[in-house]
């Protein structure tokens, strides 16, 4: 992302993120000397940007729009027909698109990862899309991605990075040669058992009092809009902001949950299922209990 935005963007580009988001994308931004302009999404458009909201955005400074399927996150997933839309749009004002597919491997319940570069000449040309083996490898940690691009600014995301950090250690660069080209059974069997987890724990969440999910349908997360929250009363103490309930969760009751303010989002929280079955349980009968004492 920071090899992206540093090539692409002259001081003052805009680049249009759509929120909620993965909470680099504007500071990554902001440190290529850009501007991020961000669209808020509503649980209604089940927070995806439509190919309106997106041609309604374009300025004559914008210079792309990150469009991350499936979503951290909500977990959403992109339909072909929505991304032909932006493509179109795209194509139309001629911007680049800047598709985060980092969570391709984790689609669930028999839905499909599109990329919006496969459509056509006119959109596989203004693409860039990046991956890595964080997510779908469990190798958070080992520091690989990868971009697809034009090889003009490909070319130019290699100088950029020979500067910046020279490259990935050749450790890790090995370990993801032997995951890209070794066995792949592990890939699916994960998959497998995130899609137990993201079934146990969306049912779980969906009954819960004051709290509202989205069924998610790739990556790893819940996104739980918990605004009800704000403003009751917990053991006589008002929980005023969704940090002050991530608060009491963790120093409480131990349980660990991402406020989303930095997402974008400051009436939601973000659950990972990342963790076993058994902790995911643990985890939501605190958060129940904590739910149940609010006044
Ligand atoms: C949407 C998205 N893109 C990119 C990344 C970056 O992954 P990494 O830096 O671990 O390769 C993450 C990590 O959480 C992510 O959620």
């Amino acid at each position: 992302m920071t090899n992206i935005f540093t090539v692409l963007l002259n001081p003052g580009d805009e680049v249009i993120i759509p929120a909620p988001y993965w909470l680099s994308y504007p500071e990554i931004v902001k440190l290529a000397d850009g501007v991020p302009v961000i669209l808020k999404m509503t649980e209604k458009e089940n927070y995806k940007l439509s190919a309106e909201a997106l041609e309604k955005a374009i300025t004559e400074k914008t210079k792309a729009v990150v469009i991350n399927t499936p979503n951290n996150p909500t977990g959403i997933l992109y339909t072909e027909e929505e991304l032909r839309a932006i493509a179109d749009v795209v194509v139309k004002h001629d911007i680049y698109v800047v598709a985060d597919e980092m969570y391709e491997y984790l689609v669930y319940d028999g839905e499909k990862h599109v990329s919006i570069a496969s459509f056509n000449k006119e959109i596989y040309d203004r693409t860039i899309t990046c991956s890595g083996l964080a997510k779908g490898y469990a190798m958070t940690g080992w520091r690989i991605g990868y971009t697809g691009s034009s090889a003009e600014i490909a070319k130019m995301m290699g100088s950029v990075q020979s500067h910046q950090t020279s490259n990935p250690n050749s450790v890790a660069q090995k370990a993801a040669v032997e995951a890209l080209t070794g066995p792949q059974d592990s890939v699916p069997m994960m998959r497998e058992e995130f899609d137990k987890r993201r079934k146990y724990i969306y049912d779980r969440v969906s009954g819960l009092p004051h709290v509202k999910a989205v069924e998610p349908k790739g990556a790893f997360y819940l996104f739980v809009d918990a605004g009800d929250v704000v403003g009751k009363v917990h053991k006589g103490e008002v929980v005023d902001s969704i940090p002050k309930m991530a608060d009491i969760l963790i120093n409480e009751y131990g349980v660990a949950v991402v406020p989303c303010g930095d997402f974008g989002f400051d009436t939601h929280i973000r659950l990972s299922y990342a963790i076993s079955l058994e902790q995911i349980e643990k985890g939501i009968d605190r958060i129940e209990e904590f739910l149940k004492t609010l006044e």
